[in-house]
């Protein structure tokens, strides 16, 4: 039995291509993983603070140390961070802006990715401490970025996301891809064709 982390970005709602196939995905996980638990997070209409000064300030002090501000900052991203460890697995749908996440995608990484709880640093360098998780991430692009396409090297959604996961520990990361949705009608509907078959064989192992 396996506890799963549902994460949706887009702001959009049932117009969202990214949050639609991640709905899918977790109808056929929940089928055929009937005994699974899951905990929803949806960042598009309900974004989490930025990192703010006394955020920082209370990463690097003692809780002896917080003011109420920062004690209030701090409990957030503990609360994000309980949240993201209490899972076996992620289901994360992120749609492309401006070549990147969205930034109610990356204000989330901000407030989960913290020294001492998700990663270490010593003389030998950086430590993911987040281990046996996996991830499916499921990106949503107006444009086409596939290996060996002209504008591969805009994606970068995915180097960005592979890195910050793996910088965690978190290193078996499935990306599924709904592409070229403004490519025109017949490119848009082949990929998400293509993204919702591969969604199904993804829930099914
Ligand atoms: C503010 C904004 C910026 C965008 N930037 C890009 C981009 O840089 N490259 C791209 O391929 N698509 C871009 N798109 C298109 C979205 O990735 C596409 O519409 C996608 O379907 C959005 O996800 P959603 O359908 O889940 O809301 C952008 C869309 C918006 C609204």
């Amino acid at each position: 039995m396996a506890h799963i982390l549902h994460i949706d970005a887009s702001p959009r709602g049932d117009r969202s291509v990214s949050r639609s196939l991640a709905n899918q995905f977790i109808t056929e996980w929940k089928a055929a993983h009937p005994d699974d638990t899951i905990t929803y997070r949806d960042l598009g209409h309900h974004p989490v603070p930025f990192v703010s000064e006394a955020w920082i300030a209370a990463a690097f002090s003692s809780p002896d140390q917080y003011s109420p501000e920062m004690a209030e900052a701090i409990r957030i991203s503990d609360e994000l961070i309980d949240e993201f460890l209490a899972a076996d697995q992620y289901v994360f749908s992120i749609p492309m802006y401006n070549f990147g996440i969205s930034a109610n995608f990356k204000a989330y990484i901000d407030q989960i990715v913290r020294a001492g709880r998700t990663f270490a640093v010593d003389e030998t360098g950086y430590k993911g401490l987040v281990h046996n998780k996996k991830a499916v991430l499921i990106l949503s692009q107006g444009g086409l970025y596939a290996e060996g396409s002209p504008a591969q090297s805009y994606d970068l959604q995915t180097p960005y996301l592979r890195l910050i996961l793996g910088f965690m520990g978190v290193t078996d990361v499935e990306f599924i891809y709904a592409d070229s949705l403004n490519m025109g009608d017949e490119a848009r509907s082949q990929s998400i064709a293509k993204a919702e078959s591969t969604l199904k064989e993804v829930a099914l192992r």
